[in-house]
């Protein structure tokens, strides 16, 4: 068999990737916000103002960049005034699209502000464009972000913040092609246009529009959505556009089976084990072929790429509210993020935030609360998070691979090593992932350019490719040391046990 090579040039720093690519997504959907995030002031569970103390220490140990909020689908059905003022007489609100629970809007925009004060991380507010007005919108932001005594400033402080927030990101609609409105494309792209207009930079709070973008391969709505920039073809460094939003989205979601049949999270075959991560690396070829069509338009690439949801998408867990989205998270969960991960590393010239698809207890989520015992457990996807830190906000470096097996799956070809690199200074990470659920695998790390002269490496696996961690085992799936590095002609050489996640930290001169 071909030795496995992977070639990298640490003295050749790529674009850099953005930390907001490691980036988190918190929706009133299921026991995300309630019972996840928020356990209200009277809680058994350790909060402040209401916010889970054990969650904030968790996701600080990721150092999140952003949280997006309130949605998600729930984002156009959401009227932010109903969620400021007194709690108890916040108006409530059913959610039709996560469960039709009645939401009380006890988590509002100051509790939001709240949790990202305490995660020390940015925010990205979702606004309302299927079923809210230009002027709602308008007012949101000046509520958040004003200084002065306008109208929505002198509101936030009669409940009880006096200083602006800062809001950095803020999204015009939320999949505006299906629960956002069902609009068509070109309806939308003109209704983005208005809304961005109004969504205005305060007190000198620079606001990151990112209007509403496609789902998978639907290219189409990428072009028409760039096309609504007029021209973006002028030199680099020529004055920006006046450009009414800076980003478009893009969402996709693993699963192996149907929409309406998803796949078990915890019960599944090899088979479905190497559909998975097949489903997962065809994000490479969405971020090709979007960023090919923005490149059309916009070759300067000022236009970021925000993939603000990912991730795996389950049946939920046996007994659960099926319109809660609750699932558990297994290493190949943990497989999943990585694979996604190097795309993102590869692609970070256009590709400038990612969400995750969920924080807490919904969909792909880090952390997992039990219901009754109120205990937090961090998934394997976590361990991924937090394995990547070093790649925030690092310059991506070239892997070329060379002599990686593969194997066909869905009639087509899984390699079954992926890999990325970053340099930071005088640190550069290895990413290598072992897609291969039975064989250990070596890969020589052939480093060029600079002179490495120590290294340390971690590694993330388990004996079962379906090992996930509970209340009872909380780190059945927790990063090790890995032992299996030596040092070979070209640079090092790393074992990867099967079905593994590793990073290798070069030190260098
Ligand atoms: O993340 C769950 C849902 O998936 C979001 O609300 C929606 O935007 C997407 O369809």
């Amino acid at each position: 068999m071909e030795q496995t090579t992977a070639v990298i040039d640490l003295d050749l720093p790529g674009p850099r990737i953005s930390r907001h690519v490691y980036g988190h997504f918190a929706e009133h959907l299921g026991r995300c916000i309630y019972g996840g995030f928020y356990v209200g002031e009277d809680s058994d569970v350790p909060n402040e103002r209401g916010i889970r103390l054990d969650v904030v220490e968790a996701l600080r140990e990721l150092d999140i960049p952003n949280l997006r909020w309130p949605g998600g689908c729930f984002a156009d059905d959401y009227h932010w005034r109903d969620g400021i003022g007194p709690r108890e007489t916040r108006p409530r609100m059913v959610n039709s699209h996560w469960g039709d629970v009645v939401e009380d809007n006890s988590f509002g925009t100051h509790e939001f502000m709240d949790l990202v004060e305490m995660l020390g991380t940015d925010a990205y507010v979702s606004g309302n464009v299927g079923s809210g007005s230009v002027a709602e919108m308008s007012e949101w932001i000046e509520y958040l972000t004003r200084a002065d005594d306008s109208p929505m400033a002198a509101l936030r402080r009669e409940n009880g913040r006096d200083e602006p927030w800062k809001v950095p990101f803020f999204g015009i609609g939320n999949e505006a092609w299906g629960c956002g409105g069902n609009l068509r494309v070109e309806q939308f792209a003109s209704l983005a246009r208005q809304y961005s207009t109004y969504v205005r930079n305060h007190a000198g709070n620079d606001v990151y529009r990112i209007a509403a973008g496609a789902s998978d391969g639907d290219l189409h709505w990428t072009e028409v959505l760039m096309q609504s920039f007029g021209p973006l073809d002028a030199p680099a460094d020529a004055a920006a556009p006046a450009a009414p939003f800076q980003g478009v989205s893009l969402h996709y979601y693993t699963f192996t089976g149907t929409w309406q049949d998803k796949g078990a999270a915890t019960e599944f075959s090899a088979d479905e084990w190497y559909l998975a991560l097949k489903k997962a690396s065809f994000m490479e070829h969405l971020l090709t072929r979007h960023g090919q069509v923005m490149d059309r338009y916009d070759p300067a690439k000022r236009v970021g790429l925000v993939v603000d949801e990912w991730g795996t998408w389950w049946n939920v867990e046996p007994g659960t509210n099926p319109g809660f989205l609750y699932q558990q998270n297994t290493l190949r969960d943990a497989l999943v993020a990585s694979v996604h991960f190097d795309a993102f590393h590869r692609h970070a010239d256009r590709v400038v935030m990612a969400n995750i698809a969920q924080t807490v207890n919904v969909l792909q989520a880090m952390l997992l609360t039990d219901p009754e015992s109120g205990a937090l457990v961090r998934t394997p996807s976590f361990h991924v998070f937090a394995m990547n830190t070093p790649h925030h906000d690092a310059d991506a470096l070239d892997v070329h691979l060379r002599g990686v097996p593969s194997r066909e799956v869905d009639g087509g070809e899984l390699a079954l090593v992926s890999a990325s690199a970053s340099v930071k200074g005088d640190t550069a990470l290895v990413s290598l992932s072992n897609l291969d659920a039975d064989a250990e695998r070596t890969v020589v790390l052939d480093l060029r350019g600079r002179e490495v002269t120590g290294h340390t490496a971690t590694v993330l696996t388990a004996a079962d490719t379906a090992a996930h961690n509970t209340p009872d085992a909380p780190d059945a799936v927790a990063p090790v040391a890995l032992e299996s590095v030596r040092p070979h002609e070209l640079g090092l050489e790393v074992t990867l046990p099967a079905h593994s996640y590793a990073t290798v930290s070069l030190d260098l001169a």
